[in-house]
């Protein structure tokens, strides 16, 4: 064989041991799991043929415990970039089948290259997680380099899109790379998060817990919040990161793809005009207002099943992508509270900082009242979402439904927080407070000196008649210019696609200043 023949299968050689990352049994044991090796995730995920990888061949350089006996090419990480639909996008995923996927020096130095170059590019950054955290032989090295990372997390937040998929094991200090990131997806039955696992738990509080029931994809996506996704498979979790991304810009300086749009602009939803139930107190699916007005019905709601009362998620209007955001008076009659305050507000600022506009629909009785909400910091919390809102300088349009109540008005997207173009249906009902509520301040005196209930009960009810015809309704609002217009429900669809074209050119900025100080 010529010296380049010989060189040649040497590299064929290397590669392929190098694709067998900790070997043909971990493999086996990876698959018995239910879960992809690395390798396999970054296939599945992107364009077929478009992946290149970066540093196939580093290994680690420790010598504690034996360890510089066993090295693996790629050290437990597969790095490079593809793409997704046709966009560049960089990637790593973490590889159980070396040491469990745990973090080394090396490791870290090979996420944080494709995350630089992410950076100097300007496109998306997506990480696969599946590890036991630090390499406990590497000590300090290890630490040295989740920093490494975290550091870049923090200066790429704005700038590039970061979506993390946990599908194995992500904990200890490891969690907080994904909790840096944009976006988490989980998929059930194999990943978990966790700052500390079910053993330590048990030492230090007593309670006795299981991994699923600490950290599973149920639990950060109903209860703790901190997974935006969560999917039955790996496949529909890296399809649903390809879809995700497809609403998105490649960084801030620009501006989302425009999709082509086959739905017709000027389609008029006849049921829209009927959907607000006759009774104020009566519920509606506020997600029928969002399919119905969106192109093709087509919407990606974000963190479905935290905090239920407010709905986040991505849909285009005439093939642009938006924001959505909308009160669910399905439930908790839609009111504010912390979680729904908090999980709005970090919508809200991503879309302002990847250049989404955001359309919001308004149905909000207000804040929830109550000592857990108080003593939790419902002031706190709440004014997250205010300042996000007052903050966000991308095209704002506004609708109001039907309830704009209180505080709950002003956060929502008002013309006072420089709301674009703010428009309510004619069910729209923006007031103070509510009827009830407010005769009770206002008439106190004269119910209380009612002593028939029957007479009492019909006394507050023509109070409640007279306030609501006042107040409850737009035109007030509309009076003072605070309402642009109010719409016929069933032209929704075509008002926003007309608002959104009319500030496509929008020009506004904030002052200038280090940073803003959000109330954390
Ligand atoms: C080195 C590790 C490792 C680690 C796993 N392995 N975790 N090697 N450092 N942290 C190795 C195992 O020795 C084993 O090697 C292989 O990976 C697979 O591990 P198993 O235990 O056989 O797998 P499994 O039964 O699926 O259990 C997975 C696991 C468990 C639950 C993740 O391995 C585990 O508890 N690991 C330790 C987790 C941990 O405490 N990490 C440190 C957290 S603190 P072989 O050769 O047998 O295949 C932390 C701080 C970060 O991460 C701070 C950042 C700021």
């Amino acid at each position: 064989m010529s010296d380049n023949k010989e060189k040649i299968q040497e590299l064929i050689h290397r590669r392929e041991e190098a694709k067998l990352g900790g070997g043909q049994k971990r493999i086996d044991s990876q698959h018995k799991k239910g879960k992809y090796t690395a390798r396999e995730r970054i296939e599945m995920f992107l364009d077929e043929g478009s992946f290149e990888e970066f540093d196939m061949f580093v290994t680690h350089h420790c010598h504690n415990f034996g360890i510089d006996k066993e090295t693996y090419y790629g050290d437990g990480v597969v790095t490079g970039y593809g793409t997704v639909d046709g966009r560049l996008v960089y990637v790593f995923a973490q590889d159980f089948t070396v040491f469990g996927g745990s973090l080394s020096e090396s490791f870290a130095a090979k996420i944080c290259k494709v995350m630089d170059m992410a950076m100097k590019m300007g496109a998306p950054l997506i990480g696969i997680n599946d590890s036991g955290g630090a390499r406990i032989q590497e000590g300090v090295n290890s630490l040295s380099g989740y920093t490494e990372i975290f550091q870049r997390n923090i200066l790429a937040s704005g700038v590039i899109p970061q979506i993390s998929a946990i599908f194995g094991p992500c904990a200890g200090g490891a969690v907080y790379s994904p909790a840096l990131t944009d976006f988490i997806v989980m998929s059930k039955g194999i990943s978990y998060m966790f700052v500390t696992g079910p053993k330590v738990v048990k030492t230090v509080t007593g309670e006795e817990v299981t991994q699923e029931q600490l950290g599973g994809a149920s639990i950060h996506a109903a209860k703790s919040g901190v997974a935006h996704f969560v999917t039955d498979t790996e496949e529909d979790g890296l399809a649903l990161i390809r879809k995700l991304i497809s609403y998105l810009p490649q960084n801030n300086l620009e501006d989302a793809p425009l999709a082509v749009c086959d739905d017709n602009i000027d389609r008029l939803e006849d049921a829209l005009n009927e959907l607000i139930p006759d009774n104020p107190n009566k519920p509606y699916d506020v997600l029928d207002v969002i399919h119905a007005i969106v192109d093709n019905g087509e919407f990606l709601e974000s963190q479905r099943l935290f905090a239920p009362n407010i709905v986040t998620g991505f849909a285009r209007f005439n093939g642009q992508s938006v924001g959505i955001i909308a009160n669910q008076p399905k439930y908790l009659a839609g009111v504010l509270d912390i979680n729904a305050s908090r999980k709005a507000a970090r919508f809200v600022r991503f879309c302002d900082a990847f250049n989404i506009p955001i359309v919001t629909l308004v149905d909000v009785p207000g804040f929830l009242p109550g000592t857990a909400q108080e003593y939790g910091g419902i002031i706190i919390h709440g004014a997250k979402l205010l300042f996000a809102y007052g903050e966000a300088t991308v095209p704002k349009v506004t609708i109001i439904l039907r309830k704009a109540y209180g505080g709950a008005y002003c956060v929502m997207s008002s013309k006072h927080l420089r709301g674009d173009i703010n428009y309510s249906w004619p069910t729209g009902e923006i007031a103070v407070m509510g009827p009830s509520g407010a005769i009770e301040v206002l008439a106190s005196k004269e119910i209380a000196a009612i002593t028939d209930p029957e007479e009492q009960a019909k006394f507050k009810a023509e109070k409640e008649a007279e306030y609501r015809n006042t107040f409850a309704n737009p035109y007030v609002a509309a009076k003072y210019g605070y309402i642009d217009d109010v719409i016929e429900p069933r032209n929704t669809r075509f008002r926003i696609i007309r608002a959104l074209q009319s500030l496509a050119t929008k020009k506004l900025s904030n002052p200038a200043k280090k940073h803003s100080n959000i109330p954390l």
